[in-house]
């Protein structure tokens, strides 16, 4: 049996542009749904599955450097590695296949005009989660963890920051949470906006209120239509994490755990909320939790200042019952085995399994 390459060192190879060919085997559907960026994709899943002769026969790939085989749990890419060493080629198999590359993450640092300021994107390249690691004078808040703590941590120390707050803009649904875990390994102190959902401890942060961060401030603004409590917040006056509230191209979705009636509630909230954003200074930087796509190791942040969003967001706010009627109609299925992770979010619990059992697959919280 040829080698198999784990998620971190694929990472790690992408993140160092390495060459590398990584070759999708999975099915044109399975590949719709998501994808390893730069990935090279040939539909032979069923083939080599099924153990035809000359299945990858047809494929030409580079014999200048290795080839990682990826699957959806890395059973039949090992096969293929197989077949392509056989071949002579310089092929493994990546362990765990898209599952386990689930968590695979790189980052981007922000460009802020404000230079009292940094801002560290953390990105969960499969499944579009985006998290922050924002530094003043030393002291650091991580907003949105959905990575283990020592990927935060590593950041903090490389800088020298100290992880003061962590910060979530709402209760999510299409990852499991783990600012729980990373203020009680840190020491930090665990920030929420008001709600009676979660069932352990944090600290509160109503609509105007403030953090210190160094010389900085994070100050709270309550935009309510993605959930009920969803909040976003400042960074001074230069970017705003807007959570599953707007992103740089599209909406949070207001349907998950609520009813048609609840959902266009929740709609009008949302109308309200995103009119009160774009309000906000036009070069402030939109940081949201969720990409579209998969996100590319190209060290580019995923943000758009409002005066862009602006272009698109003005057509979609021009009547109350329009912008309700849009995002209440033609919504994406719903996450994954969202009811199960909200579950533990609430309970604050991370599942004694492997969590990308629950996690696997692209996020869907927005409306575009
Ligand atoms: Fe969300």
């Amino acid at each position: 049996m040829t080698a198999q390459l784990d998620v971190d060192t694929l990472r790690r190879w992408l993140d160092e542009h390495r060459p590398v060919t990584v070759l999708d085997i999975r099915t044109d559907e399975d590949r719709a749904q998501w994808a390893i960026p730069g990935s090279v994709h040939i539909n032979a899943y069923d083939a080599v599955r099924a153990g035809q002769p000359g299945a990858l026969e047809h494929v030409s790939l580079p014999t200048d450097r290795p080839i990682v085989t990826v699957c959806n749990a890395g059973g039949v890419s090992q096969t293929a590695a197989d077949i392509l060493a056989a071949r002579g080629l310089d092929a493994r198999s990546l362990a765990g296949g898209m599952k386990a590359w689930s968590l695979a993450w790189n980052a981007a640092e922000v460009p802020l005009v404000d230079d009292s300021v940094r801002v560290i994107q953390v990105r969960r390249t499969g499944k579009g989660c985006l998290s922050y690691v924002v530094a003043a004078e030393g002291e650091a808040a991580v907003i949105d963890p959905s990575l283990s703590p020592g990927v935060y941590l590593a950041i903090a120390e490389k800088h020298d920051w100290s992880i003061r707050y962590v910060l979530e803009t709402h209760v999510h649904a299409d990852h499991l949470s783990r600012a729980r875990e990373l203020a009680h390994d840190t020491g930090a102190t665990l920030v929420l906006p008001p709600q009676r959902r979660v069932h352990f401890a944090f600290t509160t942060i109503a609509d105007g209120e403030r953090i210190p961060l160094g010389g900085s401030t994070l100050t709270a603004m309550h935009t309510p239509g993605h959930t009920d409590e969803s909040t976003s917040y400042l960074l001074n006056e230069a970017a705003v994490f807007t959570g599953d509230t707007l992103f740089t191209d599209g909406v949070g979705r207001p349907d998950l755990h609520a009813d048609g009636e609840h959902s266009r509630h929740r709609a009008q909230a949302l109308f309200a909320s995103l009119n009160r954003l774009r309000r906000l200074p036009e070069r402030m930087v939109v940081l949201p939790a969720h990409a579209s796509e998969p996100v590319a190791f190209d060290g580019r942040a995923i943000a758009a200042r409002l005066n862009d969003v602006e272009r698109w967001l003005s057509g979609w706010l021009v009547s109350q019952s329009a912008f309700v009627d849009r995002v209440t109609s033609k919504l994406p299925a719903a996450p994954p085995n969202f009811v199960r992770i909200v579950e533990l979010n609430e309970a604050g619990e991370l599942p004694t399994t492997d969590p990308t059992d629950l996690e696997a697959g692209a996020n869907r919280c927005a409306v575009r």
